[in-house]
């Protein structure tokens, strides 16, 4: 499928799941295996857009490791502060665990500022962000993000678990607004 319509919108082919989605999960899973051998890391995937990236990155992931899962949500438009609800939270202890957030898209950087400081404050022994897509432009944040499988342009995209208005996250592909 070259193209896809959801609600109003048209949506063209951005990036190619087996040739451009893969590899840089591959990518970002080699990192991992050297950075995270014997340290038993705690992935928290940030749901609900990183569902289809989390399953390709973790199941790549050769130690020891403990998989959790944080719901998040933002309230863009109806307020500016950008202010975020948590809707499931860790269960996990976090104190002295090696934390890795699963994003599946870095933006403004508001989620990821709102993560970061809600888990920093229980002294894990380490705290960092994977994540699929980051926009650079659009990054408000001084804040690093650690592991990131590709930059993209500012522009909104769809599939691979991210939505438009829930829309579009079965999509094996990533698509981009025509
Ligand atoms: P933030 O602006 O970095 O806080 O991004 C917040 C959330 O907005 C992300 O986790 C995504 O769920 C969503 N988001 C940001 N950019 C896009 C996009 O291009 N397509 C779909 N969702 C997006």
């Amino acid at each position: 499928m070259e193209k896809v319509q959801l609600k109003d919108k048209e949506f063209r082919k951005f990036l190619a799941y087996e040739k451009e989605i893969l590899p840089a999960i591959e990518k970002v899973a080699a990192q991992l295996n050297q950075d995270y051998k014997d340290k038993n890391p705690l992935f928290v995937v940030v749901l609900n857009g990183s569902f289809l990236f989390a399953a390709d990155l973790i199941k790549r992931f050769n130690g020891a490791c403990e998989v959790s899962f944080i719901k998040v949500k933002s309230y863009e438009g109806t307020s500016s502060t950008g202010a975020i609800k948590e809707l499931l939270s860790i269960e996990e202890e976090i104190k002295d665990r090696y934390v890795l957030f699963v994003e599946d898209i870095v933006d403004t950087g508001n989620t990821l500022e709102y993560l970061i400081n809600s888990v920093k404050v229980k002294n894990p022994a380490s705290l960092k962000i994977i994540t699929l897509l980051f926009k650079p432009e659009a990054y408000k944040k001084q804040m690093k993000v650690d592991y990131v499988g590709m930059e993209i342009e500012n522009k909104f995209v769809v599939g691979f678990g991210l939505d438009y208005d829930g829309l579009g996250r079965n999509l094996k592909d990533i698509y981009v607004l025509n």
